[in-house]
């Protein structure tokens, strides 16, 4: 009992000098002229010590300080000890300051260095008699009937806590790394739609709201979503984090630096916060996410940095050179798959053109800083005059930019095309990392967005799954790890070969899985960095990747097991290829065009597949096709991942098409004469003549034209003629049109006028 005593006064003591240091106020309510100053280094405490408010240095610089309320949580370390709230958005202040609620009852944060007030409630009359810091982390001021006069949660900066309202027109602003104020913000329309804008004209995302009702609210749920609410707290739309149900102490949602909204959960087992959503999924697609500082590209690990491919002008900063006259000496250095837009001025000047008039029009025009053709529904190329450019580069994207120049005729040439992001270029980089570049207090930001990166491809749905073998057990990922011994005996020792380097097996659990053999070599570490990749994709016309084996020089991939087996079967067999009618046909191409694009573009990461063609489009029960053998390449023996050019996938999917309309399979040795023969017949009318004799209810001849002319764009030997897959899934499903072709190839016989000559046609 005495011991017992003789603890709690230590207890008691070491609490009290703890306070001693650390001066905390831990009382709910504080009374007119309550005062904290960046001197005695004091700060109030919610009565559940979940939040603290007080001055916090912003930046590295010794004298740049703010007040504002942050996570105070002992469950939490003080380096993610996070901000929620600072007074006047991003106001900063010297050393000499103090926060006080002035008898007049008005919060006041004065820098006597500076003989200013840097910010007031503007609630001096209003009879405010005290302020309160509440569990939620709430600022409140009230009046002698307890009525709220003033309350930060209506003041928001850039974060929403859970039981925070963003009301109509309110917005949130982003933080800024250096200290002008930040272009990113949130904004709640009269509408009812959320959105992220750039300025205040660029909106860059928009939630998918379709309500008319009034007086929305959006908020986010203790359970982890962000909900638009009506004014009975009905949710009209809601977002769900990947955590949604799962339990998490502590939650924010916040408009990062980078122009991206995030919604974050406490994670208690990593001790950190995880991004569990957000609004924008390609980081390169924010609005200016670079800049001045360069062009966004995602790099070998997947993250989204900013690099610097011009000359600069000015330090730190990523600049083209502007309004120069060189004559003869005019360069256009051409950057593929890359997309410039100007940031100031925003206006640029867009014409229909093709790609060399594009380079001509900017060559031949001084004041032309940039030019970008693209071709999205139809050839566009965009002229900007300002040297303040910004971009990004996805290897699935078509655009094509040059920067102009004049060419030093004495100096080395520094010019260099742009790599895949898999290929880190080893010239100079403006600055390194978006991520990296956090500094002082918002090192707590970087380290959350490094958190991020870790998602790239998950969706809600895809939490976890638990395998549950008598002897092999899930990875982080949800991944089966097997060993060789396992593979042998899963598939009872590799003799049920279902296809080239496949093999059927029966997991414990008695469910059926294919093996596939890739029978190359790989280094063990990009091996189980593919697959962990690899596995993380989820789309219904993918085979999802369920495990893998690496062991020695063992690589093995096991997938879901598709019932019906490969295309090749159907088309080979004359019994079999009767259930190939002509709607299933459409909706394989359809379904494969899906499944390619996503990999493309829905991803985070561009993902080739680099081998597709018809042993690897696999049918269900249901004949719904599912694309395997994605992400590996073998070549020489040697099994790369990835990273293959987006062109070829598209040509490879104009001949899947093609050998499906016509049944006729395009073997290697016949060097693509199947082809030529079905563009012989198309271009001189006879299209009937082609579609596969063995289609009882014949073809759809306005779906036939439609697929047709996309496969022929789609095989161009010019590469630059490819549409992106994007364009191809939407022509297929009639949703955009297309132009007449021109020859895919050198025809070896004169075709007729129509678009022969064209550089590059429109599909529109
Ligand atoms: C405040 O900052 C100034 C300039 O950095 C410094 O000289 C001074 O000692 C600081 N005062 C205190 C009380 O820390
Ligand atoms: C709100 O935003 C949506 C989507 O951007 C837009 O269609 C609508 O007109 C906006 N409403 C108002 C009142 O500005
Ligand atoms: C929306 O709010 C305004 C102002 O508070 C109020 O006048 C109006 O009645 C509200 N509308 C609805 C449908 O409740
Ligand atoms: C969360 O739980 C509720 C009730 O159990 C369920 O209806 C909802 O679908 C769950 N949400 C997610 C995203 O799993």
């Amino acid at each position: 009992m005495l011991q017992l005593v003789y603890l709690l006064r230590l207890a008691l003591l070491l609490c009290v000098s703890f306070g001693f240091l650390l001066h905390p106020v831990v009382t709910s309510v504080m009374p007119l002229g309550s005062k904290l100053s960046v001197v005695d280094n004091n700060y109030w405490v919610s009565t559940n010590g979940d939040f603290a408010f007080g001055f916090f240095n912003v930046t590295d610089e010794p004298n740049q300080f703010s007040v504002g309320i942050r996570f105070n949580s002992k469950s939490i370390p003080y380096s993610q000890q996070t901000l929620v709230w600072v007074a006047g958005g991003h106001v900063k202040v010297s050393n000499m300051s103090y926060f006080q609620l002035t008898s007049q009852g008005e919060l006041v944060l004065v820098d006597s260095l500076h003989g200013v007030t840097a910010w007031t409630s503007g609630t001096g009359n209003r009879s405010v008699v005290s302020v309160a810091l509440h569990d939620d982390g709430n600022l409140v001021l009230v009046d002698a009937k307890q009525t709220i006069i003033w309350q930060s949660f209506d003041n928001p900066s850039d974060t929403l806590l859970p039981g925070q309202r963003l009301h109509v027109s309110k917005t949130l602003r982003a933080s800024s790394k250096n200290l002008e104020t930040s272009y990113y913000s949130l904004y709640l329309n009269a509408s009812g739609r959320l959105q992220l804008r750039w300025e205040s004209n660029i909106v860059y995302w928009t939630s998918e709201s379709h309500s008319s009702t009034e007086n929305l609210t959006a908020t986010i749920t203790s359970d982890g979503s962000l909900q638009l609410q009506d004014q009975h707290s009905r949710a009209i739309w809601s977002v769900f984090g990947e955590d949604h149900n799962d339990s998490a102490n502590y939650r924010f949602l916040r408009l990062d630096f980078d122009g991206n909204l995030r919604l974050y959960s406490w994670m208690e087992d990593s001790q950190s916060w995880r991004s569990v959503w957000q609004a924008v999924e390609n980081q390169c697609k924010v609005f200016a996410t670079c800049g001045e500082r360069g062009v966004c590209v995602f790099n070998a690990s997947g993250s989204a940095e900013c690099r610097c491919p011009f000359k600069t002008i000015e330090t730190n900063k990523c600049l083209v050179s502007n309004k120069q006259d060189c004559g003869s000496l005019t360069e256009m250095k051409m950057y593929k798959n890359l997309y410039l837009y100007g940031i100031y001025p925003l206006d640029d000047l867009i014409v229909t053109s093709s790609l060399q008039q594009c380079v001509q029009l900017c060559q031949n025009d001084s004041e032309c800083t940039v030019a970008t053709f693209s071709n999205i529904g139809s050839p566009q190329c965009s002229i900007r005059k300002t040297k303040y450019i910004t971009g990004y580069q996805v290897p699935s994207l078509t655009s094509i930019s040059f920067v102009r120049s004049c060419s030093d005729p004495v100096g080395v040439n520094l010019s260099f095309t742009m790599s895949p992001p898999s290929e880190p270029s080893p010239h100079r980089l403006c600055v390194p990392c978006l991520v990296g570049a956090a500094s002082g207090t918002f090192v707590i930001v970087g380290f959350v967005q490094l958190g991020i990166v870790f998602f790239i491809c998950r969706r809600k749905n895809s939490t976890m799954r638990r395998v549950t073998l008598a002897f092999t057990f899930p990875n982080s990922k949800g991944l089966m790890v097997l060993s060789f011994a396992e593979i042998k005996s899963i598939t009872g020792d590799l003799k049920n070969q279902v296809g080239p380097n496949m093999f059927k097996g029966v997991l414990p659990s008695n469910r059926v899985i294919v093996i596939k053999d890739l029978n190359a070599s790989i280094e063990e570490r990009k091996f189980r960095s593919a697959v962990l990749k690899l596995g993380n994709i989820h789309h219904k016309n993918l085979m999802k990747l369920e495990g893998y084996c690496c062991e020695l020089n063992h690589r093995y991939l096991v997938y879901e097991y598709a019932k019906n087996g490969s295309l090749d079967k159907y088309l080979d067999d004359s019994t079999l290829c009767k259930k190939l009618t002509w709607r299933t046909r459409v909706e394989i191409c359809s379904s494969v065009g899906k499944a390619i694009c996503y990999l493309h573009s829905g991803c985070r990461e561009f993902i080739s597949h680099g081998n597709l063609k018809c042993e690897n489009i696999m049918l269900d029960e249901n004949s719904v096709a599912k694309v395997s053998d994605y992400g590996f390449t073998i070549v020489d023996g040697e099994a790369t991942c990835c990273g293959f050019s987006a062109e070829k996938d598209v040509a490879d999917f104009g001949k899947l098409v093609l050998t499906l309309l016509t049944g006729c399979r395009d073997h290697d040795h016949d060097h693509g004469q199947v082809y030529e023969w079905v563009y012989k017949e198309w271009l001189e009318g006879r299209v009937n003549n082609v579609v596969d004799k063995r289609i009882d209810d014949g073809a759809n001849s306005e779906e036939l034209e439609r697929a047709l002319r996309i496969a022929f764009w789609c095989i161009q030997t010019d590469e630059q003629k490819r549409p992106p897959m994007e364009e191809v899934v939407r022509v297929l499903d009639g949703t955009l049109n297309v132009d007449p072709p021109p020859p895919p190839f050198d025809l070896g016989f004169d075709p007729q006028e129509n678009g022969s000559e064209s550089e590059i046609e429109s599909v529109v």
